[in-house]
Formats: C-alpha cells, structure tokens, sequence
C-alpha cells in the first residue's frame, strides 16, 4: 500500500502535495517524494527515505513556484528503503508515482532492454521506463501502448515533462480517486487527501485514462471514446476517511485481507508455482537443513504454529515453534544445519530479535517474514520473505497474521519441492489450492451478521474457551489471542482432547466454547469433546467445512467456511475469529483499535 497524490491548479502545488503526503501516510510511511513542473516546464524532484516530515523538512528550502505535480508517500515492495527506491522515478520525459505491483518487470526489463539504464531496484522504474520509451509527444497512445505490456495492480500518475500542468491518470486494481473544484484538480489514493478542498469525487474507473487539467478532469477509455464517471459525495471528516469509512481500523484492516493475500502470494507465482528468485532466497536454504526451528511473540508465534502443523507432516522433517521471550534464554539445540524462521510484523520485537541474534551465534542461516521493509530483523537476517500487507494501525495483528500464514505456506511448498515431497503436479495443486483461500475469505467476509450474533452473547462472559486439535488447535490458539486482547474477556485455547485431563471442571452452564473441527480425520473426535462440554451446560460456537455432517444436538451456533480442503480452511476460520473478537470488543464498547496494556511493537523485554 502506498499513498498518492496529484494536483494541478491555481493553489501552491508543493504546500498542497505535502499536506496531502500527510493525509496520506497511513498507507505508507517509510519514503516519499514530489515531482514539480513548473509554468517553464522545468521539472523539480525532491524524494527522501523516511516519513513525510523528512521530505517536509528538505522542502522547506525549496524556492520554487509551481501549480502543477505529484507526490508519493511508500510502502516499500520492491526493493529497499533509500533514497533511489523512492518515488517519483523519472526516465526520460516521463516522472511517475506509483500504488500496487507490477509482477512481469522481470520480464519487461529483458524484452525491452532496460537493464543497463536502471537506477533503482523498483518495478516501478521499470514502468516509467516503458512510458517513455513508447511516448512521442503523445501521451494517451504512450499510455496505452504501456499498460497492454503490464500484468500486475496499478495506479498510476504521470507527468509528461514537455506538457505543463497537467496530470494523467490510470488504473487496475490499486485504488484511485479524483475531484474538480474551483479551477483546481486532485488525484490520490483515496479522499483521505481530497476532503479538505471538496466532497465531491469520483473513483478513476479501472483502464480508463484520466486527465487532470486546471480548467478541469477528462475521462477517455482505451479507444479514445469520452467516458462520464459516476460523481460521489462523502461525508466523512479526515480520519474517517483513513478508515475508509470503516467504524475501526482493525474492521478495515480485516477487509484488506484479500488484497493483502493477493500482494504477498502473487509477486511468488511463476508458472502457478512458488519462485523466490526475487527475494534472493535460494533453494540451498531449503535443501540444506534437516530441521527448522520457527521462533516468534503472540500472533505471529500463533501463524508459526499453523506453519509447524503445516510443514512437519508435509518435509518430514523437525519444525519446532518457539517463544521468543523463552527461546533467546534458552540453549537451543540448533546449528549450522538449522533453518530458523524469525517472524515479525513490525521487525522491531527485542524478544524476537535477540532470539535471531541467538540462532545466528549457533551458526543457524535465519530467514525472516516481515512486514515493515527495512527494519530491524529484515536487516540482520541472512534472507527475507517480505509480506505486503501494508501498514497495519490496529493493535491486534490481522491482516499481517493472514500474509503471515500464505508466507509459510509459500515456503513449505517450495521447501517441499526442493526436497522431493512434491513433485511439479502435487505444487501445482498446493498451490491453486492457497489462491482459492482469498476468495473463501472474501467469502466470510460478505456474511458478517451471523458472527454479530454470536458476538452479542459472547460479550456477557467472563471465560470463553477455544478449542480444536491439529490445524484446528493451531487456529484455536490465535483465535483466543484476538478475543482476550480486545475484549478482555478471559479467552483459552485447548486441545480439545486436552479438555478432561482438568479444564472440563471450568465448564459451566453458558460457558462459551468456540469448538473448530474442520479436519477430517479427527473431526468426530472433537465432535465428541464438544459433546462433553456441552453436556455440562457449554454455549457452543462449531466451526466447520462446508458440508460437513453437523449432529442436532452438537452446538448451539454453527458456522462454515467454504473451503473443501483440510490444509486451507485456516484462512476463511481466521476471518471468523478475528470477526468474532472485533464485534464482541466493538458491542463492550471498548476501545478496538487501541485495547489498554498493549503497544503495536513491543520494543521492551
Ligand atoms: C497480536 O494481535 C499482538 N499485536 C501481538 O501479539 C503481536 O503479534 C506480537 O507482539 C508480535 O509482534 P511482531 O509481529 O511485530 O513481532
């Protein structure tokens, strides 16, 4: 996720390009830059690694005169966090700012050429370079000569430097909007940057070209033909707006899910199977270990335990999860021949660093999933798997939990490749199999007032118990997590057969349990603990497949997820628990985004 923005007209074009960068640095926050053109078509760019009040601060001894640009606040994706990387790129006469992922830039920089010319490490350079290279003084033609080459989630914004004041716009996927007012006209990622000059907008529509002039805005589709868009309106303040209209950031951060899963798993897919080419992790990580050690705090600890369940019985080899805070004081039994798996959204968790510190002294090669590029586990690891989850505001780890578990899953299947458990057919399956989970997500997340339901009753208890065996007891695990820390209701998770070895005696009338059964092969197993506790007066929430054969008197509340295949049902299951917790917090009236005691990055011991 990356935020842009784009003004032409009578106001100071830096000073509004930056408030805007500030609007706009939810979505991204570790780079930005602008692009001026001025009335002589001079072109002026000044763009800096770090936060929008960096660039602010280099701007300030600009003296320059301009009503006419573009502005780039990032998130980074492809390549590091520098100076070079950030955007505007310029190649040529064309400056461009960019929102999403071009996934064939490999390809593009073979068949045109372009590898001895770049600068930076972004696909988005890459772009730039075929806007130029197709433009000759036209820029719709170059325009749409260029996106017919790209695969990939775009929204563009282009300068063309020998044609002032004005700005053209296209779209695919990544989100665009873009408003007229008074002689002036906008274009960002969202209104977030929009609202402080008008409430009237329109969203760019997708493959179709837009060009922002002072005097106002046309919209032409690919074959030149005039297009009138839908008109807006939004009511919305300045923060509203950086939730999209969501009540909570976490509500939205559940619902950029698919979209997150979609940035992380696809820029892996070569030919429908996993390619780490480039993120530089080679397959010798794989084939060279013969146990891998995944250490990690709270969710992502939580995601290391689907990855064991996942991994274990795939590699047939040892994968052991362990707790950062415990591990780093520990004397593990890892070494040279150890994978160590470091996950971490924030890449800044003192446990979970120290933990890397520790594996990297036994001699252990650590790959990190990290979420935030650049920080500080992404840059003592010997390899990073980064996921694009964008910037995650709420405190309870959603979306980044999600790219957390498609990140393991994309290594065991390569891992599994590598070492001969799959072969090409058996990979290829896996991994149609992952895609399928982002539309069961989207699934779930288009039928939320049955969880509201649940939530209601969940929130008048003081206990609630999870519980669940194998993948399911993994899910169970995370699921608990999210519940307690929002709700601050008291949430456990058990292996469900674990149950009558003591906790049983904790069950009362209306305890809830939320019982999770999607594996086939102990499904009636923990159908018969669900059935003891409910003899003892339990209130049971049963998460199954669909289709699965649900007995009458099992539950009181049962929910589906629309996935056939064991391996894969955690990803629609997570969307219910994180649901569940959302709306029983949200119904305590408490507060979702910012729960008491916690932090984001736990930087403490
Ligand atoms: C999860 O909802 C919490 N925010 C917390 O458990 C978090 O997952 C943990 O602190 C690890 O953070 P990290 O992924 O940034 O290392």
């Amino acid at each position: 996720m990356c935020g842009i923005i784009g003004y032409t007209g009578q106001m100071d074009a830096l000073k509004v390009l930056l408030n805007g960068l500030e609007q706009l640095e939810y979505r991204g926050y570790d780079s930005a830059g602008i692009a001026l053109l001025s009335s002589s078509s001079d072109r002026l760019l000044v763009k800096k690694a770090g936060p929008v009040a960096t660039l602010k601060e280099t701007c300030q001894t600009l003296d320059v005169e301009s009503h006419c640009g573009i502005g780039h606040t990032r998130w980074a994706t492809h390549g590091g966090v520098n100076d070079v990387n950030a955007h505007p790129h310029v190649a040529g006469k064309v400056t461009l700012i960019h929102n999403g992922i071009i996934e064939n830039y490999h390809n593009l920089i073979e068949r045109f050429g372009f590898q001895d010319s770049l600068v930076s490490e972004t696909d988005t350079e890459v772009a730039a370079k075929l806007f130029d290279y197709y433009y000759h003084g036209d820029p719709v033609e170059a325009i749409r000569k260029t996106i017919r080459e790209l695969t990939g989630a775009y929204a563009f914004c282009i300068l063309f430097e020998d044609i002032p004041d004005q700005i053209f716009c296209v779209r695919n996927v990544s989100p665009m909007v873009a408003a007229h007012i008074d002689g002036s006209s906008f274009v960002a990622s969202d209104v977030t940057a929009i609202i402080p000059y008008t409430n009237r907008y329109f969203v760019i529509p997708e493959y179709q070209i837009v060009t922002l002039r002072q005097d106002g805005i046309s919209v032409e589709d690919l074959e030149g033909n005039p297009r009138e868009p839908e008109m807006l309106e939004v009511s919305w303040n300045v923060e509203a707006a950086k939730k999209n209209g969501f009540p909570h950031y976490m509500l939205k951060e559940i619902h950029e899910q698919p979209e997150a899963l979609r940035n992380t798993i696809l820029p892996r897919l070569r030919d429908g199977l996993p390619d780490f080419e480039e993120d530089g992790i080679p397959d010798d990580l794989f084939r060279n270990c013969d146990k891998v050690a995944i250490v990690a705090c709270g969710t992502a600890m939580y995601a290391g335990m689907v990855g064991k369940a996942l991994m274990e019985p795939l590699l047939k080899i040892p994968v052991s999860v362990n707790i950062a805070s415990e591990y780093r004081y520990e004397s593990p039994l890892i070494d040279e021949h150890t994978l160590v798996i470091v996950i971490s959204q924030s890449g800044e968790t003192i446990d979970t660093l120290a933990a890397l510190r520790l594996s990297r002294k036994y001699g252990a090669k650590v790959l990190s999933i990290v979420n935030v590029k650049g920080s500080t586990i992404a840059r003592e690891s010997d390899y990073v798997f980064y996921t694009h989850a964008g910037p995650e505001i709420a405190v309870a780890s959603t979306k980044a939990y999600m790219v957390q578990l498609a990140s393991l899953y994309l290594i065991g299947c390569r891992m599994a490749m590598v070492r001969g458990n799959f072969d090409r057919e058996e990979a290829s399956q896996f991994i149609s199999r992952l895609s399928a989970s982002v539309p069961a997500v989207e699934k779930v997340l288009a039928k939320k007032d049955k969880i509201k339901t649940a939530a209601s009753l969940l929130a008048k208890a003081q206990d609630a118990f999870f519980v669940g065996r194998g993948l399911d007891y993994a899910f169970s695990l995370e699921g608990s997590l999210k519940l307690k820390e929002i709700s601050y209701i008291h949430a456990e998770a058990y292996a469900a057969g674990e149950l009558k070895h003591g906790t049983i005696a904790l069950i009362e009338e209306h305890t809830p349990v939320i019982a999770v059964a999607t594996q086939d092969h102990i499904y009636g197993k923990t159908l018969s603990n669900v059935r003891e506790v409910r003899a003892r007066g339990a209130f049971v929430i049963l998460i199954t497949k669909c289709g699965a054969e649900v007995p009458e008197d099992v539950c009181d509340l049962h929910f589906s997820v629309p996935v056939t295949y064991d391996q894969f049902t955690v990803f629609p299951v997570a969307v219910i628990l994180q649901l569940l917790a959302y709306y029983t917090s949200d119904m305590k009236g408490l507060n979702v985004d910012k729960p008491r005691n916690l932090a984001k990055s736990v930087t403490v011991e």
